[in-house]
């Protein structure tokens, strides 16, 4: 009798915990994100069937702008194809991914961004036209990469344009019966701008509300602008300084956006320097100058190249969780298999959506994907917030 009461309870307690499991899984279903921005200006020797799709969950074309008079995205017949063309083509690839058009970019004048936003027309013209867009070429949803936001006014506006801008992706997925488009942004590292220009915060209340996440550039952090010293331009930590991924990565979370809405960058690129000193070759070595690649930049691939012709010494810096090589007076900081692992490792210790990577095609035979995605075993996104709580699970 006592056995059997305690068999039941036992039952009870089972069936009551999988059961709110099940309503979590169901309520909040999310996966892990693997994304990686496409280099559309490069489609003639990286056309999209070319990507080998199991390694990613999300591939952003990037970049397209709207008319800096209508507002509103004039698509040219050649580009036209190559939209058509990339989802055609990633629709017939197994496994799936989602696609998405990615809005602005570096080289983007970011004063237009600024005037879309500072009115409620012309961010109607905007969103309307963008919802138009990818619809029309069969995308799974939009990104924005507006670089930057220049003073708190314009950080207010941005905030306006992503809630008008979930409303009309929910309308319009209420009156198509059509799952609702997913919406995302580029963001620089770190919640606010601590470094240079006017000080200015992103609108954190409206991104946590109206963004399926953010992809947070956690690279740039040292490059051509100051050639006095070596960095790493990606470093995930810096004992001496703000400029770090673990900074910016938590500076969001502590400004109260969900982990859950928060994607690692990842470069596939480094940055490079010309030593001082062939014999003095640290992370903050004296240098006078860039090394190799156009504006000291070289992408992984040909890193792995420079690397290889020259014997270049390879290490790996635990302090920072970075890699660099050196060759003479060559000096190279980039993330290779190990830093990119070890920085994948971190985003799943700090409970984060994802990583994504700038850019696809500068990988070499899909080394660092392949290992990123070997580094998040079976896409599961587990929410590490409460100790004790049960985990939060989603499915890939
Ligand atoms: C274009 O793609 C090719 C093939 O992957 C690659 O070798 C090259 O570096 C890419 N160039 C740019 C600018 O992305
Ligand atoms: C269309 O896609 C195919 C396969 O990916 C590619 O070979 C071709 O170059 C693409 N054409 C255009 C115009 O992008
Ligand atoms: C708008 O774009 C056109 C074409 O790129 C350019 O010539 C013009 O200067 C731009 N106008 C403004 C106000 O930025
Ligand atoms: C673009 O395509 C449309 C529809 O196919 C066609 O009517 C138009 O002439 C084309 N424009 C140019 C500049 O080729
Ligand atoms: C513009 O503002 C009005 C009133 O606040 C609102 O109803 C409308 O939805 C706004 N436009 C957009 C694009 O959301
Ligand atoms: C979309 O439909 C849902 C469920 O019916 C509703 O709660 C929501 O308000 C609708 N959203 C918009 C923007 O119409
Ligand atoms: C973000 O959303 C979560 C869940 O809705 C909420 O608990 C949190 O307070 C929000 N943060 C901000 C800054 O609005
Ligand atoms: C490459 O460099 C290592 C030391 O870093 C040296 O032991 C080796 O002999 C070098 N190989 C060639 C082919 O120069
Ligand atoms: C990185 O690649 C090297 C060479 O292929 C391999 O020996 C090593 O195990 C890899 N390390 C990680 C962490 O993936």
């Amino acid at each position: 009798m006592a056995n059997f009461s305690f068999l039941n309870l036992l039952f009870i307690v089972l069936f009551l915990i999988a059961a709110a499991e099940g309503t979590v899984a169901a309520s909040n279903p999310v996966a892990v994100v693997k994304g990686a921005y496409y280099p559309s200006w490069n489609s003639s020797s990286f056309p999209p069937s070319s990507i080998e799709t199991s390694l990613f969950t999300h591939v952003l074309y990037s970049f397209l702008a709207p008319s800096n008079s209508t507002y509103k995205f004039e698509v040219s017949n050649s580009t036209a194809l190559k939209l058509s063309n990339f989802t055609a083509s990633l629709r017939q690839k197994n496994p799936p991914v989602k696609t998405l058009i990615s809005i602005g970019g570096a080289n983007e004048n970011p004063t237009l961004y600024a005037t879309i936003a500072s009115r409620n027309s012309t961010r109607e013209l905007f969103i309307d036209s963008s919802i138009e867009l990818a619809r029309k070429y069969d995308f799974d949803g939009l990104d924005l990469d507006w670089q930057w936001p220049e003073n708190p006014q314009q950080m207010e506006d941005l905030g306006s344009l992503f809630q008008e801008w979930r409303t009309a992706i929910e309308r319009e997925a209420n009156a198509t019966a059509r799952p609702p488009l997913l919406l995302t942004a580029a963001v620089y590292f770190a919640v606010d701008f601590f470094v240079w220009g006017t000080y200015r915060k992103y609108p954190v209340a409206s991104i946590n509300q109206s963004l399926d996440w953010i992809n947070v550039m956690c690279y740039d952090y040292h490059g051509s602008w100051d050639t006095s010293a070596t960095g790493a331009p990606a470093a995930f930590f810096d004992p001496n300084s703000k400029i770090s991924s673990s900074y910016g990565l938590n500076s969001w979370i502590e400004a109260g956006l969900q982990k859950k809405k928060v994607v690692m960058g990842l470069p596939l690129f480094g940055r490079t320097w010309k030593l001082k000193d062939p014999e003095v070759h640290g992370i903050g070595a004296p240098a006078d100058g860039l090394g190799p690649g156009v504006n000291g930049v070289l992408t992984y691939s040909q890193i792995e190249t420079f690397n290889k012709k020259n014997n270049a010494t390879v290490k790996y810096d635990a302090t920072t969780v970075s890699t660099y090589s050196f060759h003479g007076t060559s000096w190279v900081g980039y993330d290779n298999n190990v830093s990119t692992v070890a920085k994948v490792h971190r985003a799943q210790d700090l409970g984060l959506r994802g990583y994504f990577f700038w850019v696809l095609s500068y990988d070499r035979e899909w080394t660092i994907s392949t290992q990123a995605s070997n580094a998040w075993p079976n896409g599961k996104w587990t929410l590490k917030d409460h100790v004790g709580a049960s985990p939060e699970l989603g499915t890939f």
